[in-house]
């Protein structure tokens, strides 16, 4: 309520406030989380929470008039389609440069993500983040993230026998005869369950062309473990369609003056609020988070804050295309829409690519190969408050993605020239081949031991932390939910033990 005083306030609810809000409680803290998404437990006239990628409606996408799917074409035609303006579970936040694919909802990304749960390469954790214990990191943090947020392994024998996962096998055994390495992803989706949706015994989420706009059945979203955990201390509070605006020292007592905007279902601002907070947690994630502390900052809010704030942002090296095989190597009209392989060619230092044999779930044959690469490209780009617009820029630029596709066309070039194949030039537009205005993986803006300390505190600002992807500089060389979810835990730990003991 307008004007109250709570000791932790939590800006989001993904990955890093969820463990942030665990913690926090398991400690004994009342915590409050603002999320400017809503809640997505309540069924619609579909008795369906979600809506599927082939049939999306208002459901999808959040505030736009048309859904932004990320293969947005086929065969010569767009496939977005016109909806209601909507909280939608997923947004497409667009730059000059490059377009931001993130989650909206009690459970940010884990709500659309593809559960994709890797634990990073040590060395290249250590590259990057070379302050940090990873003796530590690989003993204790990572285990602990994997365990909580519930991740499972792929039934082999299954895969290698069920039709959903053909288009893998096939991604598998042209990698193989190109002399690359694949190897097996775990997920945070149930995979007993897919099991039974593969049988007929359950729901069909994952065989039911659901992901990027939410799963209703199968997947351990947040929802369904940190957060859930957090809630049974009876400590939660989670305030959902809040908007955080504003965060500046209170004007007396000390702690922190938090204001929002309320939304309603439309996006349009019913409210304006402000509460007073004795810690606040930003977890609106690498954009969210540094949007936010970069105008701060230039509003004078946070005068203090490091010049390293809005600094160091990276799209994890994201490029996504399609290949098109023969068709003798059909990828089958039954697709998971959960990956569960990937080819590994990380360490060649002139190809470091690890790709996810992505899905393409069309309902029909498409003899598409759809990958999702992750490549080590260590370009970077910065955060700037615009004082004309009253908006932050981030000054990212197409070219900037050439060494990261540079790397991919070594490995898939190969691939192609082997196999006699080609790739799809009509997935991203019309002759366009790389996927690569666009990122899942958007992460830095505020990176760990450089514009905080070493455990994610503002040191300027004594009880405020930054607690998300917004700590990792730029890539890391995998899917990020992991690595997220462990530093969170690694902090959390610390910063309970110090500051809240
Ligand atoms: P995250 O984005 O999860 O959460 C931030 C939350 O803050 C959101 O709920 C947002 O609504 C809220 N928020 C933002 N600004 C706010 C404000 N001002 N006030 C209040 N609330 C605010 N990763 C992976 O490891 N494996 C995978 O398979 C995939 N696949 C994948 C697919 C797709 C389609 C997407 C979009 C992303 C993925 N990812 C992924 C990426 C992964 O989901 C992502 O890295 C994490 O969700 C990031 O976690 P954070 O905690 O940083 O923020």
């Amino acid at each position: 309520a307008e004007g109250a005083r709570v000791p932790a306030l939590v800006i989001g609810s993904g990955y890093g406030g969820a463990v942030a809000a665990l913690r926090l409680t398991r400690a004994g803290v009342d915590t409050h989380i603002v999320e400017m998404g809503r809640a997505w437990d309540t069924p619609g006239p579909d008795g369906k929470v979600f809506s599927g990628i082939l049939s999306p409606d208002k459901r999808s996408t959040w505030l736009s008039d048309t859904t932004d799917q990320p293969v947005s074409n086929f065969m010569g035609f767009g496939i977005n389609k016109k909806i209601d303006r909507y909280v939608g579970v997923l947004e497409s936040e667009k730059f000059a440069g490059i377009k931001v694919y993130q989650g909206r909802g009690v459970g940010g990304g884990s709500l659309v993500n593809g559960g994709m749960a890797v634990t990073p390469k040590r060395d290249f954790f250590e590259q990057i983040l070379p302050t940090i214990d990873a003796d530590q990191m690989y003993s204790t943090y990572f285990p602990r993230a994997n365990s909580t947020l519930g991740v499972n392994h792929i039934d082999e024998a299954w895969f290698e026998s069920t039709p959903w996962y053909q288009f893998s096998r096939v991604g598998r055994k042209t990698a193989h005869r190109s002399g690359f390495a694949t190897t097996f992803v775990p997920n945070v989706y149930d995979f007993e369950h897919m099991k039974r949706e593969a049988a007929g015994t359950a729901q069909a989420s994952a065989l039911g062309a659901e992901v990027i706009y939410g799963n209703n059945a199968g997947k351990r979203s947040l929802d369904k473990t940190y957060l859930a955990l957090a809630a049974a201390t009876g400590r939660l509070t989670v305030t959902t369609l809040h908007r955080v605006t504003a965060v500046e020292p209170a004007a007396t007592g000390g702690g922190y003056q938090v204001t929002m905007e309320q939304i309603n279902e439309q996006g349009g601002v019913i409210a304006t609020k402000s509460v007073t907070a004795d810690r606040v947690f930003f977890a609106a994630g690498s954009v969210g988070t540094s949007k936010l502390l970069v105008t701060m900052k230039a509003q004078g809010k946070l005068p203090n804050l490091s010049s390293q704030v809005g600094e160091e942002w990276g799209n994890n090296g994201n490029i996504m295309f399609g290949r098109a095989n023969h068709m003798w190597d059909s990828t089958g009209s039954k697709q998971s829409t959960i990956p569960a392989m990937g080819i590994d060619n990380w360490a060649d230092p002139t190809a470091s690519v690890f790709a996810e044999i992505a899905p393409l779930p069309a309902g029909l044959e498409t003899y598409v190969s759809l990958y999702l690469a992750i490549t080590n490209n260590p370009e970077r780009a910065r955060f700037r408050y615009n004082t004309a617009t009253g908006k932050v820029d981030l000054d990212w630029r197409a070219t900037q993605n050439q060494l990261g596709i540079d790397m991919t066309k070594r490995v898939f070039d190969k691939i192609n020239k082997k196999e006699g194949t080609i790739y799809r030039t009509d997935l991203f537009g019309v002759y366009k081949t790389w996927g690569d205005h666009l990122t899942y993986h958007p992460l830095g803006g505020c990176v760990l031991g450089r514009a905080t300390d070493d455990h994610g505190r503002l040191h300027e600002y004594p009880g405020l932390y930054v607690m998300d992807g917004a700590l990792v500089p730029g890539n890391v060389g995998v899917n990020p939910f992991v690595t997220i979810t462990a530093l969170a835990e690694r902090n959390m730990e610390a910063i309970i033990a110090a500051d809240l003991g």
